[in-house]
């Protein structure tokens, strides 16, 4: 294996400058979708991480229980909300984002389950998918072939397992990786220390980022962002290139000011306009 290596040259050959006569109607508009009671706060660290990594627009789509949570959380994110009180049961919006996470917080639900496949028949948005609804996907296999191409999956190492099976090497997790993202024609983002990002045959390997990120809701962060940057028309590839780079670059600038035990998820969000200086 001969990973390309995520470094500053190679952001910089995939990296768009905002053109100073934008507006937030052409910057994106990014719709995550997640959360269930007890687990709103995912849905905030995404949709606050997309809204800071530049797209013009941001919705979450959430259980009712998290509508005021959001709100009061990130004011500019405009909310829908789902019929169900405590998780997500019927996915329907009439709003046209050029993005769609989710996962975060989303739960496993029977009634989530469904709605995920609902719409996976339909969505034609392209995606990154996270957390529970990479669980899910992984007890319906069936369901991936339903994903647009290129879909950008998000798994941890756990989740990677429930995704591809148990590998007996370093080497087979990445033949097995590689060859289920040629099956499906999906991007795999392998997140780990280094995270790996599998396209086909082409393998990736971040440079960036330290052990401060082993903290709770740094992968919800990182949706967020590869979000953002796919409704801002990156290509998958680069948007989750230029996502993982960012992402890990927050934790090497801020390391100097702060402790490891003491950088969160929070902390990602606050730095990511520092990581694009
Ligand atoms: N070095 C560099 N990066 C690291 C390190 C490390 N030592 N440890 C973790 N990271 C990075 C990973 O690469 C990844 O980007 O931190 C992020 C952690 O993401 P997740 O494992 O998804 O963690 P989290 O956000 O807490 O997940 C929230 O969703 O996936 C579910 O089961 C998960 O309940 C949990 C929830
Ligand atoms: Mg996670």
């Amino acid at each position: 294996m001969n990973p390309i290596y995520i470094d500053q040259i190679e952001i910089l050959k995939r990296y768009k400058p905002i053109d100073n006569s934008t507006h937030k109607g052409i910057q994106g508009h990014a719709l995550l979708i997640g959360g269930s009671y007890g687990k709103i706060g995912a849905v905030c660290l995404s949709s606050k991480a997309a809204l800071k990594t530049g797209c013009g627009l941001v919705t979450a789509f959430i259980p009712k229980c998290g509508y005021e949570i959001v709100q009061i959380f990130i004011p500019e994110v405009m909310v829908l909300t789902d019929v169900q009180e405590k998780f997500i049961s019927n996915i329907t919006f009439d709003i046209v984002p050029q993005s769609i996470g989710i996962g975060p917080g989303i739960g496993q639900e029977n009634a989530t389950q469904n709605a995920l496949h609902e719409f996976f028949k339909t969505n034609k948005t392209p995606l990154v998918i996270d957390a529970d609804a990479l669980n899910i996907l992984s007890q319906n296999k069936f369901w991936l072939s339903l994903l647009p191409p290129k879909t950008i999956l998000t798994p941890h190492p756990k989740e990677l397992e429930r995704l591809i099976g148990k590998w007996d090497s370093e080497d087979e997790k990445f033949e097995k990786t590689i060859a289920f993202s040629k099956k499906y024609q999906l991007i795999i983002v392998m997140k780990g220390a280094p995270t790996h990002i599998i396209d086909g045959d082409a393998v990736y390997e971040n440079t960036t980022g330290n052990a401060a990120l082993a903290t709770a809701g740094t992968g919800d962060v990182l949706t967020g962002m590869i979000t953002s940057l796919l409704a801002q028309s990156y290509e998958p590839i680069n948007a989750a290139m230029l996502g993982v780079y960012l992402h890990g670059l927050t934790a090497d600038i801020a390391l100097p000011e702060t402790a490891y035990q003491s950088f969160i998820a929070s902390d990602v969000i606050a730095n990511i306009g520092n990581a694009y200086l």
